[in-house]
């Protein structure tokens, strides 16, 4: 079976750096054609450009998912150049830049960013792509949440918070757009060690994490990208409204 639609593009929302960049490399070594829409011009350039193998063609757009007009513009420039879209992954997150402190020192105006971003930012991409996912045939949308949802990480409250608003936000829309044909799925990662340094990851706390995981090394993007490479391929094609878990079995879910 061909593993995806023949027309259209994926559009992968905070690819410049991290996970979101090695799931545009790893589309375009499938052949697919892939959206870069990040607000950070320079890194989602380099990623456009990049020599890496792979048939599928990388275009950058800069786009604030937490604007919705800026959402629609970006799904009229993957229409555009490719024809349509079929897939969206929703992974921009405010996160590696986010300091950690208890919920009661979190300033109001943080927690409404990342509420406005790692949430409202789903939304506003969903509903730019939602033409163009259903006139797909077979549309599939992967919000990309985070393991912390599970078990409840403490001083990211306003992270842990928006995460789980994503997971009841795939379900209502799977829901809805499901007699549409569009499938819309959550993946959790659990610590996932990208090329960008943290400084909030001790190598003490690494190791911890490391240790209550079944399988015992760290997380990479490689890990994360597969699993969503699947979630959106005709492979997953009976899967919709699901949260799968990619931790190396640190939550048992
Ligand atoms: N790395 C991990 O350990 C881990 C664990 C669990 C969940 N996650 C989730 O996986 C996803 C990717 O993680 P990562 O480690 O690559 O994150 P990262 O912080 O390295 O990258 C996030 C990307 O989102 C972009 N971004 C931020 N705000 C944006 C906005 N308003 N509009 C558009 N783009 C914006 C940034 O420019 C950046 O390129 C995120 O949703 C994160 O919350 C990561």
């Amino acid at each position: 079976m061909q593993r995806y639609p023949d027309k259209g593009a994926v559009i992968v929302t905070g690819a410049a750096q991290g996970i979101g960049r090695r799931l545009a490399l790893g589309l375009a070594a499938e052949g697919i054609d892939v959206l870069i829409a990040d607000w950070n011009a320079e890194k989602g350039e380099a990623v456009a450009c990049e020599d890496a193998p792979g048939a599928g063609r990388r275009l950058f757009a800069q786009t604030d998912v937490a604007d919705e007009e800026s959402c629609r513009r970006a799904v009229a420039v993957a229409t555009e150049a490719f024809g349509g879209v079929f897939g969206l992954v929703n992974n921009a997150s405010i996160f590696s830049t986010l300091t950690m402190r208890p919920f009661w020192e979190i300033p109001g105006d943080e927690w409404d960013r990342v509420q406005a971003v790692n949430l409202k930012g789903v939304f506003n991409m969903t509903r730019a792509a939602r033409e163009p996912l259903v006139a797909s045939g077979e549309g599939a949308v992967v919000n990309i949440a985070s393991s912390t949802i599970l078990f409840g990480r403490a001083n990211y409250a306003h992270y842990v918070s928006s995460k789980a608003g994503v997971l009841g936000l795939s379900r209502a829309m799977a829901r809805e757009l499901g007699p549409h044909g569009v499938r819309v799925n959550t993946l959790t990662p659990g610590p996932t060690f990208t090329e960008i340094e943290r400084a909030t990851v001790t190598p003490e706390q690494k190791a911890a994490m490391i240790e209550q995981q079944c399988l015992k090394r760290a997380g990479g993007p490689d890990d994360i990208a597969d699993a969503i490479i699947f979630l959106l391929s005709r492979q997953a094609r009976w899967v919709t409204g699901q949260l799968l878990n990619v931790d190396g079995g640190m939550v048992t879910h």
